[in-house]
């Protein structure tokens, strides 16, 4: 097994204070809480509301993980946020996170990988360590998903909700932290799961404003199939460089996406369901802010205990999808 390069000093996540259960959602859409509970395992998600923003998210979670870690902000030589739903176009979510967490000189900058995310950005923050050229990073991952979607297409709108989170990696120095991961993408798939519209190919338009290309489209049952196959190779990818079997795993921690993906995912990934770290009912689908959500609050429920073996896994639009492998 490889020593660790790097490891998480702190975690925190953050969700905005503001509940929409699925009884709410049956007022507006043509579902039914029975409906997306059997399909989904979503009972509530949370929101932002419009005085709100993501980047406040990212800010408490961020002094959530700085405090865990003992470190101060000024520290921080380098902020990464996984994002696909910045406070703005330009500039990049971490630049708005550094000033309102107090400014700075850190290099700040964007990844955008869709659901993984913030297992792109650890390996990103890895791979920074690695080289020598940062020391310690503020690594998050969070969307404000719900204002991407097209709160009156019952396809997506029931799916989703806001969240944030993150960790603060630094070199490691014993045994203890990222002994692997693994990450992939097919974009030739992205169709599947896209917004058509915004980019520089088609700017926003009262037209495409019209005709709702501006949200998130979903051919949710092929993007199904492809997150579990995916999501499991890439959980068998991962503990294979890590030199670990399924049987060593102690914590599995996969994106919030859907109960059914997550039970499958476990499946084939030979881990247990008691070992399965599960809050989509909670939350519903958060994107990148998902697994830090997830992770933080096993961390609450006493889950997570140093020396562990946690497995993350996560899947999303491009498609993209990765596994990191980290001793607690
Ligand atoms: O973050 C990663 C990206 N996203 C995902 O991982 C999502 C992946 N996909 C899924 O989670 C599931 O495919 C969904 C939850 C999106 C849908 O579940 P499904 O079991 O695949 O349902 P379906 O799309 O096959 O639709 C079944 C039926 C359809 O009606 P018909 O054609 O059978 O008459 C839908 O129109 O359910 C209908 N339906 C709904 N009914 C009530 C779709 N959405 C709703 C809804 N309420 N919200």
């Amino acid at each position: 097994m490889r020593s660790p390069i790097a490891r998480l000093a702190g975690i925190g996540a953050a969700a905005p204070a503001t509940v929409v259960t699925n009884a709410d959602l049956e007022k507006t859409l043509a579902t039914s809480d029975q409906w997306i509970v059997e399909r989904t395992g979503i009972r509530e998600r949370r929101v932002l509301q419009p005085n709100e923003s993501q980047s406040d998210l990212f800010v408490a979670a961020s002094r959530d993980a700085l405090a865990q870690a003992g470190i101060p902000f000024q520290a921080i030589d380098t902020i990464i946020c996984g994002t696909c739903t910045p406070d703005r176009r330009l500039p990049a979510a971490a630049c708005d996170i550094q000033a309102k967490l107090g400014g700075g000189t850190a290099a700040a900058f964007d990844v955008v990988a869709a659901c993984p995310g913030w297992l792109y950005t650890l390996t990103v923050a890895e791979g920074l360590i690695a080289s020598g050229n940062s020391k310690k990073i503020l690594a998050l991952g969070g969307d404000r998903v719900w204002s991407i979607v097209d709160r009156e297409d019952r396809n997506t709108a029931v799916l989703f909700g806001d969240g944030a989170g993150g960790a603060v990696v630094v070199p490691a120095t014993d045994e203890r932290g990222i002994l692997a991961t693994a990450l992939g993408a097919d974009g030739t798939l992205a169709d599947l799961l896209n917004i058509p519209a915004g980019g520089s190919n088609e700017p926003p338009s009262e037209q495409n404003i019209r005709d709702r290309r501006i949200y998130v489209q979903m051919a949710g049952r092929e993007v199904f199939k492809v997150a579990v196959r995916r999501m499991a190779q890439a959980c068998h990818q991962a503990l294979g460089k890590a030199g670990i079997r399924a049987d060593d795993i102690d914590l599995l921690v996969p994106h919030q996406a859907n109960l059914r993906i997550i039970n499958a995912t476990a499946g084939e990934a030979g881990v247990p369901l008691d070992k399965v770290m599960v809050n989509v009912d909670r939350y519903g689908n958060t994107s990148a802010g998902s697994i830090p959500l997830a992770l933080v609050q096993a961390d609450g429920e006493g889950r997570l205990r140093p020396g562990m073996v946690v497995l993350l896994v996560s899947f999303g639009a491009g498609f993209t999808w990765g596994a990191v492998v980290i001793r607690w």
